[in-house]
């Protein structure tokens, strides 16, 4: 495990919606390196960039044409090993997000995949071996290639499935994953992962890196066999480089090598019941809504499992939005959004923040789908700097040049407006990250203990290392007796507080926490 991850607070970076530093209205790695202080000034010590790989960007980036070239409208490699080197000089970690699942349908070893003649990449998809016979189950596409035969798709149309081998094996052009070609396909991605490793990247955040052998079961066990493998490399020849997944299973995930999985707004979820619940029939009863929020014990019925299951082996990574979720400002107000965050920063394992949210950027309901990105295009818009400057001060270009328009609402939030009021998001932010590098007991690491939640009532109160924290997302204020704490703490007194959101008072027998509050004792 390296060991930076107890202490890492990410921050996701969208290349092309951060910094334009040459007025074509796309973000760069220029961009990034000259936001580097801003970054770690908000006290994150690690950044995820998405995909920064050669394109034609019908999925922004994840459909990948050249994995070991950076896309000219980002820079050139040499800029990313810049990228690299700057941000170690300030004790930054990059990780870059790497795309295993699948290829741009423009790779050359599609093009050569798909050629009648027999090569050294005829197998490196998924084929069957009739254009008039499909894929049962899964995505496919026929009629396009000179070669007989479909092939699997493994997420847009754009996006061919890389042959990791077929676990259950019952048609003739199946392969198992120990067939020399899968073994071809695995080989070739741990040569990129070492091509960028060597290049002083600090490892990778993985894409749907449940998705390489198509396997009917969930226990993944082959696709965890290929993790595992690629996990004894980095160990070996790699061992400060850090591997993430999006899976969003970390009992499978962390068990078979990944240092940290993501906990991803799957819908009820115990990630989506805190903040995104609103797809639940009578309203939104996310558990850090003011009004009509529940009890925390959906989330902990989803979490504990999901926890004490893992953490032997690695870490869970809350987030506080990602580039295909809704940014939390969609559903929740910056007080319900302050509450969330202080949570989030002070749970186990590895947070990670998305460039805009410390400023409380809004979800663009009416803005045009951009490069795949559908509803999700509304959390991508470009980075609002400064509101006093043209396109605050994301890029030069003219208006209509833009990646994805610049939020055109009169409220639309700034950094250095935010930065000019102490009561912003940014300060709760920036503070939360503060404590969290202050006191190990609310790093990676320390232990997380439930200590007081009923059905039906607001309050969470739990436990980080020596640590007492307690939140109550509701409008009411509320009184509990330490004496109903479970554990062996029927003896707090009078903490200190060392953090606190709105009124909270712990006495000796006694907590009392004000509506919308938030507070570490000591
Ligand atoms: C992941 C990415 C998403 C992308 C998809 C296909 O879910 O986060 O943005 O479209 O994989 O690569
Ligand atoms: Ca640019």
């Amino acid at each position: 495990m390296p060991a930076w991850l107890s202490d890492a607070v990410f921050y996701e970076i969208y290349p092309q919606s951060f910094n334009d530093t040459n007025g074509d209205g796309i973000g760069d790695i220029e961009g990034i390196i000259e936001k580097l202080d801003y970054v770690k000034e908000l006290g994150c010590n690690a950044i995820w960039l998405n995909p920064i790989y050669d394109s034609p960007f019908k999925d922004a980036g994840y459909d990948v044409r050249d994995y070991k070239k950076v896309a000219e409208r980002y820079g050139t490699n040499d800029d990313l090993v810049r990228l690299f080197d700057e941000a170690h000089k300030k004790d930054i970690k990059i990780l870059l997000d790497l795309v295993p699942g699948h290829t741009s349908e423009e790779h050359e070893w599609f093009k050569k995949s798909c050629e009648a003649d027999r090569n050294e990449f005829s197998d490196r998809y998924i084929w069957t071996d009739s254009a008039f016979c499909g894929i049962g189950g899964h995505p496919y596409i026929g009629g396009e290639a000179e070669r007989e035969g479909c092939y699997m798709l493994n997420f847009f149309k754009c996006q061919p499935a890389l042959n990791y081998g077929v676990l259950n094996k019952t048609e003739k052009w199946q392969l198992t994953p120990d067939h020399p070609s899968c073994i071809e396909t695995r080989e070739a991605l741990k040569d990129i992962m070492r091509f960028w490793l060597d290049k002083g990247c600090d490892g990778f955040r993985v894409d749907m890196a449940d998705s390489l052998v198509k396997e009917d079961d969930d226990d993944k066990s082959a696709t965890g066999a290929i993790w595992t493998d690629i996990r004894k490399m980095m160990d070996r020849d790699y061992p400060d480089a850090a591997l993430i997944s999006e899976w969003c299973n970390p009992q499978c995930a962390l068990k078979y090598g990944f240092h940290a999985d993501f906990y991803l707004d799957h819908h009820g979820n115990g990630y989506n019941v805190l903040v995104r619940d609103c797809e639940t029939e009578g309203g939104d009863h996310s558990y850090f809504k003011k009004d009509g929020g529940d009890d925390p014990e959906r989330f902990l019925s989803d979490y504990l499992p999901r926890y004490e299951g893992s953490r032997k082996y690695g870490y869970i990574s809350f987030i506080t939005c990602n580039h295909d979720t809704p940014r939390v400002t969609k559903a929740l107000d910056i007080s319900e959004i302050k509450l969330a965050y202080a949570f989030f920063f002070t749970m186990p394992g590895v947070p990670f923040l998305y460039y805009g949210d410390e400023i409380g950027m809004k979800y663009l309901e009416n803005v045009r789908t951009k490069e795949g990105g559908y509803q999700r295009t509304g959390s991508r818009s470009p980075m609002q700097w400064d509101k006093d400057q043209k396109n605050f001060g994301f890029s030069d270009a003219e208006a209509d040049k833009l990646y994805i328009p610049m939020d055109s609402a009169a409220d639309a939030p700034s950094v250095t407006e935010a930065k000019n009021d102490p009561d912003s998001i940014y300060y709760t932010v920036k503070s939360l990250i503060d404590l969290r590098h202050t006191y190990e007991d609310l790093q990676a690491d320390a232990s997380f203990k439930k200590v007081y939640s009923k059905k039906g009532e607001r309050i969470l109160v739990y436990r980080r290392g020596d640590l007492l924290l307690a939140v109550n997302p509701g409008a009411s204020e509320v009184h509990v007796k330490t004496g109903d704490f479970e554990g062996n703490i029927m003896d707090v007194i009078a903490g200190d507080m060392i953090y606190g959101i709105g009124t909270t008072e712990l006495t000796s027998g006694e907590l009392v926490l004000g509506a919308q509050s938030f507070a570490v004792f000591k």
